[in-house]
């Protein structure tokens, strides 16, 4: 009796499993990526499948809801984005049910790009101090990043340290000397293609700093002939009262 009530519960489970309202984005049942090229349209479909009601769809655009017509949002909704930029790339369109959110597919849009640099071209560095030299980058796919001195490719000094972050290329030169005054060529190798942008490094002389101490030294001299200066004065006063006072008598 009771192992035939947990094979009927195990039934009835996948029973609702295969009838369970679901959702397809663009004919996909798993979340996807959407191939999309610049300037051109793309087309999100989705649908609801094995569901016995009417439902309501909606959508999301990374975080932000996307309004929908309501004649748009019963049992198949479509969302089209008429011209697609370079910043659509790595974008997630989300459809969702409204009776239950937990019903959702995310569709992510592949966008590729040539890669674009930027950063500050003008780094001017004082001797002996830190510099650091920034190339901003995007690219889809990713590009091979490095840098070259000069246009000529090398082996960075001891001095030298490169990292990377998911949008950055740096450079940092610790203890700065004039040698290290160069053009540096940020590069990003993508299909064989490069794409370059120069940031020009300036060392300069280091500037003539006034020390603390002597600065320091300088306030307590002063103010030491100040006090001197008023006590000596005080001393003339006081002389000159007695003076006046022992004429007066
Ligand atoms: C949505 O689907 C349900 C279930 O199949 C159906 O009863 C309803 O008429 C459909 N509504 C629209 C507007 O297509
Ligand atoms: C960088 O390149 C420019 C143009 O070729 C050149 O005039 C300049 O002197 C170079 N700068 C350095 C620091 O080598």
């Amino acid at each position: 009796m009771k192992k035939s009530l947990r094979l009927l519960a195990v039934l009835l489970a996948f029973l609702h499993e295969i009838s369970a309202t679901q959702l397809q984005l663009n004919g996909e049942i798993r979340d996807n990526q959407l191939p999309a090229n610049i300037g051109s349209p793309a087309l999100l479909t989705c649908e609801v499948v094995n569901n016995t009601n009417a439902e309501t769809l909606m959508w999301y655009r990374g975080t932000q809801q996307v309004d929908v017509k309501a004649e748009n949002n019963v049992n198949v909704s479509h969302v089209c984005i008429p011209n697609v930029t370079s910043e659509d790339n790595g974008v997630s369109f989300t459809c969702l049910l409204k009776s239950d959110t937990s019903v959702k597919l995310s569709m992510q849009l592949n966008v590729p790009f040539n890669p674009v640099l930027s950063g500050d071209t003008i780094i001017n560095g004082e001797e002996s101090k830190t510099v650091q030299i920034i190339c901003g980058f995007k690219a889809n796919p990713a590009a091979a990043m490095f840098w070259r001195k000069n246009e000529k490719l090398f082996t960075l000094p001891d001095h030298y340290k490169q990292d990377m972050t998911t949008d950055s290329l740096h450079l940092t030169i610790e203890k700065v000397t004039k040698k290290d005054s160069a053009n540096y060529t940020c590069v990003a190798l993508s299909n064989g293609t490069e794409t370059t942008r120069v940031f020009e490094l300036i060392v300069a002389d280091r500037k003539e700093e006034l020390p603390v101490e002597a600065i320091a030294a300088a306030v307590v001299v002063g103010a030491l002939i100040i006090a001197f200066a008023i006590f000596a004065r005080r001393d003339k006063i006081f002389r000159c009262k007695k003076a006046e006072d022992e004429t007066a008598m």
